[in-house]
């Protein structure tokens, strides 16, 4: 009998994390929907399937990452898949006006918690046979778009720089390991975050994210920053 892959999605209970949770139960996966209000994720699994689990989780907390890590720990052997897709965009200031607040709220939720997240949770990631954890990123971590963009805000862009930053450096510390770090840009979508401006929806934005959780190939990529159209240079 195959063993089903076990997987934690962070913010999973709307937006671009809800469809990632969809897209990897239909693949046969066994997936933990983190929410940091657990109602919103009762709803949003409660409209995918019975099966999910869903798990409280707020990932500036690190008292609910213990508690999150512990039982999932003590339901499964190892942990398959990380998708940290949880972040925040607050303000729009630029560099001149931005406050200190500002950077911090937003690199706390974006950045450190990355690292936070993914700490805690190494130890069932390298329990799997081969591990597969995908950090959202975004086009706007470019440091060229970013300088070639005098209108872009501050915070947002360069928290996503920061998490392509943390990216390469686990994946360099375990390349020629089973665990495989990638960071991932969903594209423009449709969600919450940006006013339902974007111009993808939710489906179209997980389908990246997917490619790279779901990757248990022997050629599975580490240290990739990709989008839909493919890799992209950093
Ligand atoms: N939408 C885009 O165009 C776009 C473009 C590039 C990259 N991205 C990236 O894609 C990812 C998902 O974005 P989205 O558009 O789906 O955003 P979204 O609809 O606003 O969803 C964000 C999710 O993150 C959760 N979250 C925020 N802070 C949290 C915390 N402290 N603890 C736990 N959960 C927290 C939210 O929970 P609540 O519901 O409780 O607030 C929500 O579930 C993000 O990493 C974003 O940067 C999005």
């Amino acid at each position: 009998m195959m063993i089903k892959k076990v997987a934690l999605v962070t913010g999973g209970n709307k937006g671009i994390g809800k469809e990632i949770v969809r897209g990897l139960y239909e693949a046969g996966v066994k997936v933990y929907l983190g929410a940091r209000n657990l109602e919103r994720g009762r709803v949003a699994a409660k409209e995918i399937a019975a099966e999910i689990e869903i798990i409280q989780q707020d990932i500036t907390d690190e008292a609910s990452i213990d508690t999150a890590y512990e039982a999932i720990n003590k339901n499964e052997k190892c942990l398959d898949i990380l998708v940290n897709n949880a972040a925040m965009n607050l303000g729009a200031a630029a560099s001149s006006q931005v406050t200190v607040q500002e950077m911090r709220t937003v690199f706390e939720t974006n950045v450190f918690s990355i690292v936070g997240m993914t700490n805690r949770f190494l130890p069932l990631l390298k329990k799997a046979e081969h591990a597969n954890i995908v950090n959202l990123s975004s086009d706007v971590a470019s440091l060229q778009l970013q300088k070639e963009s005098a209108d872009l805000p501050l915070s947002y862009p360069s928290s996503k720089t920061a998490v392509n930053a943390l990216t390469v450096h686990y994946a360099s510390e375990f390349k020629n390991s089973h665990l495989h770090f990638n960071m991932i840009a969903p594209g423009f979508v449709d969600t919450d975050f940006n006013g339902h401006r974007g111009t993808k929806t939710p489906q179209e934005g997980a389908a990246a994210p997917l490619k790279y959780a779901l990757d248990f190939s022997d050629h599975a990529p580490n240290g990739v920053y990709a989008s839909s159209e493919g890799v992209i240079p950093f």
